[in-house]
C-alpha cells in the first residue's frame, strides 16, 4: 500500500470531499474541485486498475464543421434505443466542447490534421466525423496520462492508494463517511474515512462476468454500496457488450476496437466464411448488440469468430492501431498475417446509481460520475465514445454542485492515518470460489442472450450465495449481481444491450427507464421468477 500525502499539511478529515475511484471521471472532479480539498481512494496504484485508461475509442465532441450539437444528440437518442433522458444528452452534448478544451489545457495530445487543426474521426453510428483520438487507439491512456501529471502536481488533492472501499456511512438520511480497507495491510483493520460529500466514481460491473474488457476493481462494488444505503438505482439490466474482444483466453480480454471494423475489417468463421450478412444488411457496420450477438451464436455454434484486417488494414496495422498490435503480440499473434479470434465481452454498464444533472444520487451527500452513474444519457445502449465524454461533463457538474452547495471548506491541512484510528471488522477475503460461481452465473444467465429460466436460476443462487460470502466485497458483488439479474427479469421484451430470447420483440409501451431500490428487490421480482 502506497499512501501519497502531501508531507506539509494536516488533515482535519470531517471536513473532507472524498471521490471513491482515480479513473476519469474521478481525477477529473478531483481537479474541478480545486482550490477545496479532496482525498482520492484508489483499490489500484494511481493510474491502474480505470477502464478509461484502456479506452481505445475516443471522445465524441460535435466540434467539426457541418456537424451540430442536435445531430449528437439525434444519434445519442437513436443509440439508446427509446429510453435516453433527452434533456441529460442535451447537456452533454452542449458541454463537449468545453470539457474538451479543458482537456487540451491539460496537455491531453488529441491528433490534429496538417493544419494543426483537430482531426475528427467518424465511428460507426455517429452521423458526423466528431470523433477526437490520439495516436489511432490510444485516447484512453493519453487522457488519463495527462490527468495523472496535474493530480500529482495539485496541492489540493491527497490520493489514497490501496484502499478497497466497502461501505457507506450513513447519520439518518445523510451520508457521513465511509469505510475502507487497506488491499495489503492487516487484512482485519478496516478504515474510516469521515466525509462532508463523497462522490462515487468507482466504475461499472464487467467483472461480475468472466469475459470483460474491465479491469478487475469494475465488480459493483459502487453500485452496491450505494443500493445498501438505500439509493435508487436506475437501468440494471443494460448491459453492454462489445462484439470484438481478443478471445484468447485472458482475464480481462484485450479489446479489438470498432474502428477496425470502420476501416473495412470484416468477421469470419473458423473456415474463413464471412457471416455478418446474415444477420444484418449493414454486416460489419451493424449496431454493437447485433454484432455481439451474431459473434455470440457463431461461437455457440461451433463456427468460431474472428476479426480480419488483413486485408482493409494489412501490414499499416501496428502503426495505425498499436495497443490492439500489442495486445495480439502478447499472445502470439500477428493482426498484419493473422485474422483475430474474438468473442463478445462485457464491456460497459448503462445503468448504474440514479444521478440527476449534477450528479446528485438520492442520497443527501452522495454523489456520482462516470460508468457507476446512471445520468440517462446512453439509455439502453450507449453510443461509441459518448462514455469519456460523460465522465467529463458530470464529474464537472458534479465538482461545481458540491462547491456551490458545501460551505467553504474549513479545512486547511491534513494529518496523516494515523490520528484515524482503525476499525476492526470480521473477515478478510477468502472468498475467490464464489466469485468465481458468481462470474459463471452471470455469463450463461444474464449475458448477450437472457430468458426467464436462465435469470430466475441466476437469482435465485444470487440469494444462497448471500448467506456464504464472507466478505462485505463479495456481498456488493452479489447485490450487483442481483440488481442486473432482477432487472433483466422485470425487463420482459428486448431493447438496445438487453436481449431476451423468450421476449425477442421490443414493445413500445416499455419506453421507460426502470427504476429499483434494494430494499425491494426480493419483493419485486417474485412474481417474475420462474418456478
Ligand atoms: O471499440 C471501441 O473502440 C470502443 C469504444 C467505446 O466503447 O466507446
Amino acid at each position: 500500500m502506497t499512501i501519497s500525502t502531501h508531507a506539509s499539511q494536516n488533515w482535519n478529515n470531517s471536513e473532507d470531499v472524498i471521490i471513491v475511484g482515480a479513473g476519469l471521471a474521478g481525477l477529473f472532479c478531483a481537479l474541478k474541485l480545486a482550490p477545496g480539498p479532496v482525498t482520492v481512494l484508489s483499490a489500484a496504484p494511481l493510474g491502474e486498475g480505470a477502464s478509461s485508461a484502456w479506452a481505445q475509442g475516443g471522445i465524441a465532441a460535435a466540434m467539426s464543421q457541418g456537424d451540430s450539437i442536435d445531430a449528437h444528440v439525434e444519434d445519442t437518442l437513436t443509440a439508446g434505443a427509446g429510453i435516453v433522458d433527452i434533456r441529460i444528452a442535451r447537456l452533454m452534448a452542449g458541454e463537449a466542447s468545453d470539457r474538451i478544451h479543458d482537456l487540451l489545457e491539460l496537455g491531453v495530445p488529441f491528433d490534429r490534421d496538417l493544419e494543426g487543426h483537430l482531426k475528427f474521426s467518424r465511428e460507426a453510428a455517429h452521423s458526423e466525423r466528431r470523433i477526437v483520438r490520439v495516436n489511432g487507439d490510444q485516447a484512453g491512456k493519453a487522457i488519463m496520462d495527462a490527468l495523472l501529471v496535474a493530480v500529482r502536481q495539485a496541492s489540493h488533492i491527497r490520493v489514497l492508494e490501496g484502499y478497497v472501499c466497502e461501505k457507506l456511512l450513513k447519520n439518518g438520511p445523510v451520508i457521513t463517511g465511509i469505510v475502507a480497507r487497506p488491499e495489503q495491510g492487516n487484512a482485519l483493520a478496516a478504515v474510516v474515512f469521515p466525509a462532508r460529500a463523497i462522490v462515487l466514481a468507482s466504475g461499472g460491473i464487467g467483472h461480475l462476468y468472466n469475459v470483460t474488457t474491465n479491469p478487475v476493481e469494475a465488480s459493483g462494488t459502487g453500485l452496491a454500496m450505494a443500493a445498501d444505503v438505500g439509493a435508487v438505482l436506475a437501468d440494471c439490466e443494460f448491459v453492454q457488450f462489445h462484439p470484438t474482444a481478443l478471445n484468447v483466453g485472458a482475464d480481462p480480454a484485450p479489446l479489438a476496437t470498432e474502428a477496425l471494423r470502420g476501416e473495412g475489417a470484416i468477421l469470419v468463421d473458423d473456415a474463413g466464411n464471412c457471416f455478418m450478412k446474415n444477420y444484418h444488411a449493414d454486416a460489419e457496420l451493424a449496431p454493437r448488440d447485433i454484432v455481439a450477438r451474431a459473434i455470440f451464436e457463431e461461437i455457440k455454434q461451433g463456427r468460431g469468430a474472428n476479426l480480419d484486417s488483413r486485408h482493409a488494414i494489412g501490414n499499416a496495422f501496428k502503426s495505425r492501431f498499436p495497443t490492439v498490435y500489442a495486445s495480439a503480440q502478447r499472445f502470439g499473434l500477428n493482426p498484419e498475417t493473422d485474422a483475430l479470434p474474438v468473442a463478445p465481452a462485457a464491456h460497459y454498464h448503462m445503468g448504474g446509481v440514479l444521478t440527476d444533472a449534477n450528479g446528485r444520487t438520492s442520497v443527501n451527500g452522495l454523489w456520482a460520475a462516470g460508468e457507476v452513474a446512471s445520468t440517462g444519457a446512453h439509455g439502453a445502449n450507449r453510443l461509441a465514445s459518448n462514455s469519456l465524454l460523460e465522465a467529463v461533463v458530470f464529474a464537472a457538474r458534479v465538482a461545481n454542485d458540491i462547491q456551490d452547495l458545501l460551505p467553504a471548506s474549513r479545512v486547511d491541512s491534513w494529518a496523516t492515518l494515523d490520528n484515524n484510528p482503525p476499525m476492526v471488522f470480521d473477515a478478510p477475503d477468502q472468498d475467490m470460489q464464489l466469485r468465481s460461481e458468481l462470474r459463471d452465473l452471470m455469463s450463461e444467465n444474464a449475458g448477450v442472450v437472457r430468458n426467464a429460466k436462465g435469470l430466475s436460476t441466476a437469482y435465485k443462487r444470487f440469494s444462497e450465495l448471500e448467506k456464504f460470502s464472507r466478505s462485505d466485497t463479495t456481498r456488493s458483488m452479489i447485490i450487483a449481481c442481483k440488481l442486473v439479474t432482477a432487472s433483466a427479469l422485470m425487463r420482459r421484451e428486448s431493447r438496445g444491450g438487453h436481449y431476451r430470447d423468450d421476449f425477442p420483440d421490443t414493445i413500445p409501451d416499455l419506453a421507460k427507464r426502470s427504476f429499483i431500490k434494494l430494499a425491494e428487490l426480493d419483493r419485486k421480482v417474485d412474481e417474475y421468477l420462474d418456478t
